[in-house]
């Protein structure tokens, strides 16, 4: 995988209220999106936990923004369209990023913080193969964050979408089905698992996991 590719299809091939960036049509679903991430995370997670949230794939900043209200904030995107947007609404909601990482290449991954929580909304199905899910999981683990929120697209069997990814936008959306065993099996050694829910929006299957470490 060209991971080079990833970034530049996002930035140039994807419409913008795809990428939750306020301000263009994602404005309308911008209400109902903090709702969904309220309900299904927010409400589920014990922030006295946490001081350092890393959001994984921040795109807009939406989840940034809402885990800013809770303590500090690390964003994560391989777009730096997305970092700049993120900033941009942090800083005009008067809140403050306390470190952007451009991930240009997974196996070059690292970070100089401890921490609490490992954020993931909207970003696994946008993952171009199960190998670069299952290298994606193995640095969450080495983190070895206190709690986990991810959200996934549900299938009824894994399957990804290498060979025509790039081909054309829906299928560079919506490319990774993790089934629900999939995903526990991934982090239920040692994590418990809090929430669990799974959406249908009638336009995908989404599934909603908040992970909690066992002590
Ligand atoms: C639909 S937006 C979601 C943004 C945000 N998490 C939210 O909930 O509003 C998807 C974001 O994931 C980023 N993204 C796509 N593939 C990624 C990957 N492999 N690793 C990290 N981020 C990725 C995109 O650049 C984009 O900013």
């Amino acid at each position: 995988m060209n991971e080079k590719k990833l970034s530049e299809f996002w930035n140039h091939r994807v419409e913008k209220q795809y990428k939750h960036y306020l301000g263009t049509e994602f404005d309308k679903k911008h209400e109902k999106y903090v709702d969904d991430l309220t309900n299904n995370f927010f409400n589920h997670i014990d922030f006295s936990d946490i001081d350092i949230a890393l959001d994984w794939g921040c795109g807009g900043g939406v989840g940034s923004s809402l885990l800013a209200n809770h303590g500090e904030v690390v964003c994560l995107d391989i777009s730096e369209q997305s970092l700049t947007s993120c900033r941009n609404l942090l800083e005009k909601n008067g809140q403050k990023i306390k470190s952007e990482i451009l991930l240009n290449n997974l196996t070059d991954f690292s970070i100089d913080f401890e921490i609490d929580l490992i954020f993931c909304a909207s970003v696994v199905q946008h993952f171009p193969s199960l190998e670069y899910w299952n290298s994606v999981v193995e640095h969450w683990r080495k983190i070895n964050p206190e709690w986990i929120a991810i959200q996934t697209r549900h299938g009824e069997e894994n399957k990804d979408n290498e060979e025509e990814y790039f081909q054309d936008t829906k299928n560079y959306i919506l490319a990774l089905y993790l089934t629900s065993e999939e995903v526990l099996g991934k982090f239920s050694d040692h994590y418990e698992l809090k929430y669990h829910k799974l959406n249908d929006d009638k336009y995908s299957m989404y599934e909603y996991f908040v992970f909690k470490k066992k002590h």
